[in-house]
Formats: structure tokens, sequence, C-alpha cells
């Protein structure tokens, strides 16, 4: 990877902030977009706009082209079958919340069982919770070992022939995890439960077989993965989403209606009620593209090597606690820590002051916050635009933090 040449493709990378160089580590929160993005969406809009799957003029027959390229794209990208499988929603949540409304609603029932691990985004929590509460269903957690892995015997023996629905983040957005989810979607189907992955953050940095997997349910964002914000993927398997009422209603979603009856269009499109996010999907297209481009192999390769140098220098801030895994082959580039005596707003604000962007909080994964004890980690989390000269800027201001703040215990 010629990283120099890579990160002049990304225009933002090249700003001062703070009178600094921009350091971005806060890919797992959103990435930022190569030209090749931003010039497919202003090509989208200088030459070609109209809405998608209505007009019988030429623009409209490229914009519509262009949509259901950006879907074929997607679908090569995660090995589904067919297109009929790739729907395009706003993002990883709308399309955990599609499953929930729709597959979960209708065959869920009180006393039913979901299992969801303690790792979850809220995005692959509450919905189900909110499920739970609404049938009488019960909610189990399966809980992390000390070396921040599942604990796969517990997942084990939570399982039965209650359980209806496995939610699994695929790669922790806290500890970087990497779980196993071919593993657990054979373990789950051996009961018969439909298994859903969360892949918003696996997605944009390896490999992914939807087919190899097994999975019922994959969930993605685009924006995490060099696209624009707004458009997500979720891919289902086509015998699932045949037999699920669509999501949302109105124009595009039907084949026809009548005074008296409404008939569904096909997969995909039962699922993409009203005008859909074409720009965004045209700038998916285009990230996907980049992204095979680089390989998703040479990606991930890369980004374990900057993770095993982050894992190996960051551990000399005196006083730092790094969260999740400690070998990097267990997991993707995303390292969440706190330093004794200094909050991780204020470790946030004092990287910011030195133009090193983190993410501090809890991450949209309170139930994890708990588990640990914290109510807030600071998070670093890379992309293969990062260098190892950018994590040791990290260091270097966390260790400044540090004599800042840290002499208060
Ligand atoms: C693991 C995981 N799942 C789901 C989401 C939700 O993504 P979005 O906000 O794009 O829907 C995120 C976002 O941070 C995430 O990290």
């Amino acid at each position: 990877m010629d990283i120099e040449k890579i990160r002049k493709d990304f225009p933002i990378l090249s700003r001062i902030v703070r009178d600094r160089p921009l350091v971005y580590l806060d890919n797992a929160a959103t990435t930022q977009k190569p030209s090749a993005v931003i010039e497919a969406i202003s090509g989208l809009y200088r030459n070609y706009n109209a809405n998608v799957h209505r007009g019988v003029y030429l623009l409209a027959e490229e914009a519509t082209q262009a949509y259901e390229d950006s879907r074929e794209a997607v679908r090569r990208f995660i090995n589904a079958g067919s297109t009929e499988e790739v729907v395009f929603t706003r993002n990883a949540t709308e399309a955990l919340n599609l499953v929930a409304y729709t597959w979960a609603d209708a065959n869920i029932r009180a006393g039913d069982e979901i299992i969801v691990t303690i790792m979850e985004h809220h995005s692959n929590y509450v919905p189900w919770f909110r499920l739970a509460r609404r049938k009488g269903a019960v909610i189990k957690i399966v809980p992390s070992r000390k070396d921040g892995e599942l604990d796969m015997d517990a997942f084990g023996s939570m399982l039965s022939d209650r359980t209806k629905l496995v939610g699994i983040a695929h790669m922790s957005n806290v500890f970087g995890t990497i779980n196993p989810v071919r593993e657990m979607v054979s373990l789950a189907h051996t009961r018969g439960a439909a298994v859903v992955v969360d892949g918003a953050q696996s997605a944009p940095h390896m490999k992914i077989d939807v087919r190899g997997m097994d999975c019922d349910f994959f969930a993605l964002s685009g924006h995490k993965m060099l696209g624009p914000a707004g458009i997500g993927v979720l891919y289902a398997k086509s015998s699932y989403l045949k037999s699920m009422e669509p999501f949302m209603s109105g124009g595009e979603m039907i084949l026809r209606v009548t005074l008296e009856d409404v008939v569904y269009n096909d997969l995909p499109w039962k699922f993409e009620a009203g005008t859909p996010n074409y720009e965004g999907a045209i700038g998916l297209k285009a990230a996907i593209e980049y992204l095979e481009a680089l390989g998703m192999d040479t990606v991930e390769a890369y980004e374990r090597e900057l993770t095993e140098h982050a894992l190996r220098s960051m551990k000399t801030v005196p006083d730092i606690f790094l969260y999740g895994p400690s070998d990097p082959a267990k997991k993707g580039g995303i390292i969440a820590f706190n330093i004794k005596g200094v909050h991780s707003h204020d470790i946030g604000t004092i990287l910011d002051s030195e133009g090193i962007a983190i993410r501090a909080g809890h991450h949209c994964a309170q139930p994890l916050m708990i588990d640990c004890g914290v109510s807030a980690m600071a998070r670093a989390s890379f992309y293969f635009y990062n260098t190892e000269q950018e994590i040791d800027m990290l260091v270097k201001a966390l260790k400044k933090a540090k004599e800042m703040f840290g002499h208060v215990a």
C-alpha cells in the first residue's frame, strides 16, 4: 500500500486543524471520503439527476441504472447470492429496525428468547429490547471474558429451542473484537434461531461473505466505509424477505394499488418505500470500487499492522488501561482505553488541541460500559489511510494528557 498516494485521494486529510495537521482517528464513528466518492455524487447532480424507477426519459434511465448498479456492487462486496437480497436503507440502524419491525414482530411471541452479546451497539440492542417488552419475550446477554472475547461456553448454554433470534456484532465498536460469527450462526441454526449480524464495523475493514457466514440478516452503514451518510444496507436471505411484510409503505414498494387491494413490489423494492437515497447509493458504489481496488485482504492486513503498533506503543503511556483483546489477530483497528486520573472527555479535548480527533463517551454501548464498571472510555480507531507516525503522535499527546491531569488519583 502506497499510503502517501492513498492519502492524497482524501482531500480532508490535508486539512490543518488547531494549527496542526489533522490526525483523524475516529474512523469507527465515520470515515473520510476519497475524491472518487465526492466526484461520483457531484457527477450525478451535474449530469444525470432524476428520480429513479419512474421516468421514461434518458436521465431517469441513467439514474435508475446507476442506482441498481450500486446494488450489484454491494451484492458483490458482501457475496450475496442475488441483488434481490440487498435492500437499501438509511444506515445500519434502520436495517436492524427493519428486521425488528417486520420479521421479528411477526415471529417472536411471549416467552420466546432473544440472545444478544454484551458488545452490542445500541442499534443492535434497543430494537430487540423494545420488541421483547412489546411481546413479553426474554433477552439473554452473552457475556465477554476477561480477554475481551465472547464467552462461547455461555452462548452455547444459553441457546435453547426457545431461542428465536440471535443478534451479534461482527466487530465490536468498543473492544474491536472480531466475534466468531460463522460458528455462532451454525450453533444458532441447530436450534432454528434466525441470526442478525451487525456488520457496521466489520464491512469497512475485512472481506465479507454473507453466504459463507450463512447469517440470515446482515446490516452495514455506507458512511463507515468511505461512502456518504444516509445510505445503509440490509442483506437478508430471500426466503426471509419473501415472507416478511413491508417495513414502510407508500410509493415504490407496490406493484399495483386498487380501491380494494395493494399488491407489493418484487424484492428488494418491496422494502424501499418512497424516493430512495440514490445519491447515497451512487456514492457507496464509488466507495466499494475504491475498496475493491485496494483489496479487502490488503486493507485488513495493513490495519492489523497499525493495530499491533498501536497496542504496543499505547501501553507505554503511564496508567493506561486498554480494553478488548490484546492479541491483534483477534480484533480490528479499534482501541478503547482509559487513563487513571484523566477523564476520557479531557483526553479528547487535549488531543483535539493537538489536531488529533478521537472519540470519548459511552460509544452507544452502555451495557458494555456498565459491564466494565465505567461510564465512558476514550477510543482511537484506524482506517487504511492512517499511519504509524499518526499513532506515535497520539501516544505522545496521551503522555502529555497524563502529565497535565494524571496526578489526580
Ligand atoms: C457496531 C455498530 N453497529 C451499528 C452502528 C450504527 O450505525 P449507524 O449510526 O450508521 O446506523 C454503529 C455505529 O457506530 C456501530 O458501531
